[in-house]
């Protein structure tokens, strides 16, 4: 069949398989290849196991699998035969030299442009699709320019804002989509391409435009703006703690507010993902290098909150279990930074795990979908841990649980029966407010919420 366009991917990630996904679903008329270094990921996009768990993704797949869409390790002919170029690669923050721990890094993502620039042989639309600091759409035009060779490369800037486990949906129907470019003849010219390709599913008036500085600074804010949501709540459910009053209605109260909204306002053990705490860096190291230090610093107290809660948690479970959790074992519901994805990059149960394990506690890690991705997290960390899929396998004989991710199976469990195998006095630590607490205590266990009262079958106080 003779295809419109030729769609390359570059990197088969959380981001670029869904997102490719879609378009092949979408754009029958044009060939959607994905490409990636790991031939091993490659690998396991064309096998029946698909490397990520995302709900409604295998349906996808398997329609378009084969007949426009492709995954393949040959970046050099996916490049070659490209007409519009996406950059989904991966950009984690920096572990070395200037910016440690605040700049990303952008090695992966360099490399990829002169990957471009080393094997096109006809004109590129290249897309920005990874979450990039502030102005590096330039700096990919600079090094697509830096050889003379003639080839025209236009870049754009096209940020994703899939939240994982809705990713199907949110491509599917997203509340906008923002692309930027060069204002130039050239720059306007294939932004239209790209306006053009989302028509095929997305109303026009939802396909925004402006130009690449704009569009890369509103992906950065728009995170921060959600991850900041997500620490107010949380700052305030510690002081629930303290008044006795109870943080789901004060959300509630706070949401009904049309201007406030009720959405992103579930306190809970902190949040996680690839992208919260690394866009927030990224802004907070951009505002640093503008000397813009007042700023910054509101934006770094967004994490410091989230770091803060990961304490209090782990703190909270030491001095309700009588300041000791040495022996204990301790049963973690979740390891997901949130539920339907088996995605653990910055879950809060990696930073709470290493520190049970530092209490001498033993810890048992239990979730639906991200036991391969824990193992990984926490290779080589000393202590006890194991890793039960089964919760009722996972809790029997231990001290306490804790519900790290609200995955709605451990709403559903028979915790009569999980209280009948524990040790006693039996603890539930939920980190996310969604069981039911006075259910809970009547069956004999002493339970811990997130900003509401404690509840136990002993003295508080
Ligand atoms: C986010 C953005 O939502 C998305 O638009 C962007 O493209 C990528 O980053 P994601 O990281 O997949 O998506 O998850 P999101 O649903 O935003 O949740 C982030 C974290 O905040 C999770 O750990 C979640 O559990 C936590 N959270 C969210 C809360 O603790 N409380 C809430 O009320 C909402
Ligand atoms: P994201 O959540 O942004 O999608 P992932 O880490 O899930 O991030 O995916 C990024 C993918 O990009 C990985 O599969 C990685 O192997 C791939 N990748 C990184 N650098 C390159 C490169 N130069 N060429 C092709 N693929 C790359």
């Amino acid at each position: 069949m003779q295809f419109e366009k030729n769609i390359l991917c570059i990197g088969a990630g959380y981001v670029g398989g869904p997102t490719m996904a879609v378009i092949a679903q979408k754009c029958p008329q044009h060939k959607v290849t994905v490409v990636d270094i790991n031939p091993t990921r490659i690998a396991e996009w064309n096998s029946p196991d698909l490397p990520i768990y995302e709900p409604g993704l295998d349906e996808i797949v398997k329609e378009t699998r084969g007949k426009n869409l492709f995954f393949s390790a040959d970046i050099e002919g996916g490049i070659k035969e490209a007409d519009i170029i996406f950059v989904s690669v991966n950009t984690p923050t920096k572990d070395y030299g200037i910016g440690a721990g605040k700049a990303a890094d952008l090695q992966y993502w360099e490399k990829t442009a002169r990957q471009i620039l080393e094997f096109s042989e006809s004109p590129k639309i290249v897309v920005e699709k990874s979450t990039l600091p502030v102005r590096t759409a330039q700096a990919m035009e600079k090094i697509l320019t830096s050889t003379n060779n003639g080839i025209r490369f236009d870049v754009l800037s096209n940020p994703e804002f899939l939240s994982e486990g809705t990713a199907i949906a949110d491509l599917q129907e997203p509340d906008r989509v923002l692309i930027g470019s060069m204002e130039t003849e050239s720059g306007l010219k294939a932004r239209d391409v790209l306006v053009e390709m989302y028509a095929n599913w997305v109303p026009r008036e939802r396909i925004i435009t402006t130009n690449i500085w704009s569009s890369e600074l509103s992906k950065l804010v728009a995170n921060a703006f959600l991850a900041q949501r997500v620490s107010s709540i949380n700052s305030i459910s510690a002081l629930c703690e303290k008044t006795g009053a109870d943080i789901s209605e004060v959300a509630t109260a706070v949401g009904m507010d049309s201007r406030i909204g009720n959405k992103f306002l579930n306190a809970s053990v902190g949040f996680g993902g690839s992208c919260f705490k690394k866009d927030i860096l990224n802004l907070v190291y951009l505002c640093r290098s503008y000397g813009l230090h007042e700023v910054a610093d509101y934006w770094e107290s967004v994490i410091k909150i989230n770091q803060y809660q990961q304490e209090r948690f782990v703190f909270k479970m030491l001095n309700a279990m009588f300041n000791t959790l040495s022996g204990k074992k301790i049963c973690l519901f979740g390891f997901a930074f949130k539920a339907n994805t088996g995605d653990t990059r910055e879950s809060p149960a990696i930073f709470i795990a290493k520190r049970l394990l530092e209490e001498n506690a033993e810890v048992v890690i239990s979730d639906p979908k991200a036991l391969k991705n824990a193992r990984a997290d926490l290779k080589g960390v000393n202590g006890k841990i194991s890793y039960v899929e089964d919760p009722y396998g996972a809790a029997c004989g231990c001290h306490a649980i804790a519900i790290m991710t609200e995955w709605d199976l451990y709403q559903n469990l028979d915790f009569e029966k999980i209280y009948r195998s524990m040790a006693k006095p039996c603890f539930i630590f939920d980190g996310r407010n969604i069981l039911d607490h006075e259910k809970l205590l009547k069956i004999g266990f002493n339970v811990f919420p997130i900003g509401k009262p404690a509840m136990a079958h002993f003295d508080l106080s």
